[in-house]
């Protein structure tokens, strides 16, 4: 579906948000991962990942990009994104509030993210190989498989994609 550009702003987030985009991580995660992983393990790690004082360091770390996608005053969506490797981006998080997800505000927060590294031309991730529907986003996104890793027992792929062919930017 096609975002409606009144209903949903997307933004860099703020100090304010950080317990908003922690409430969205701890939901979003259980509803993807609880299948996957089971709820113990994903508790586990969502509260070791998304402490609200590490989430609040990351809206300033350097050479990083923090976005929110509001809808209603509501954060409905969160993004998260690092430079890496030489003129390589890694999108470290994308997680959209399970009851807006399929509304475009996925690839909307993917487009928004790529002002902040100008100099990138390459956007990677690594995606728990699970999880078909967020692999079905990316490879949708244009992104392709590089590789496989293992993380606490975890299978993930590596994805990748020149920044240039992303629509929109
Ligand atoms: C994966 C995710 C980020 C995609 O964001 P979204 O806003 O829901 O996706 P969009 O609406 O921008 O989707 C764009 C296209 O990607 C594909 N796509 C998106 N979700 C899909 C799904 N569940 N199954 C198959 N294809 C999907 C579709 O082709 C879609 O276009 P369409 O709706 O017109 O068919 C989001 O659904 C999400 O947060 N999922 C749970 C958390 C997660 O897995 N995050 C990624 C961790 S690496």
């Amino acid at each position: 579906m096609a975002l409606d550009a009144a209903e949903i702003v997307i933004r860099r987030g703020e100090q304010r948000d950080i317990p908003a985009v922690a409430a969205l991580l701890h939901e979003t995660w259980h509803h993807t991962y609880d299948p996957l992983m089971g709820a113990e393990a994903v508790e586990r790690m969502s509260r070791a990942w998304h402490r609200p004082e590490a989430l609040a360091r990351q809206l300033t770390a350097r050479g990083a990009r923090f976005l929110v996608a509001e809808c209603d005053g509501a954060i409905v969506g969160h993004a998260y994104a690092r430079a890496g490797r030489q003129n390589a981006v890694f999108l470290a998080r994308l997680y959209i509030d399970p009851a807006h997800q399929r509304r475009g505000i996925g690839t909307e927060l993917l487009v928004h993210l790529l002002p902040g590294f100008p100099g990138a031309r390459i956007l990677e991730l690594s995606v728990v190989k699970q999880n078909r529907a967020a692999v079905d986003f990316y490879r949708r996104c244009g992104f392709v498989i590089r590789g496989e890793s293992t993380e606490d027992g975890v299978a993930l792929l590596l994805m990748r994609r020149d920044i240039e062919a992303i629509p929109g930017v």
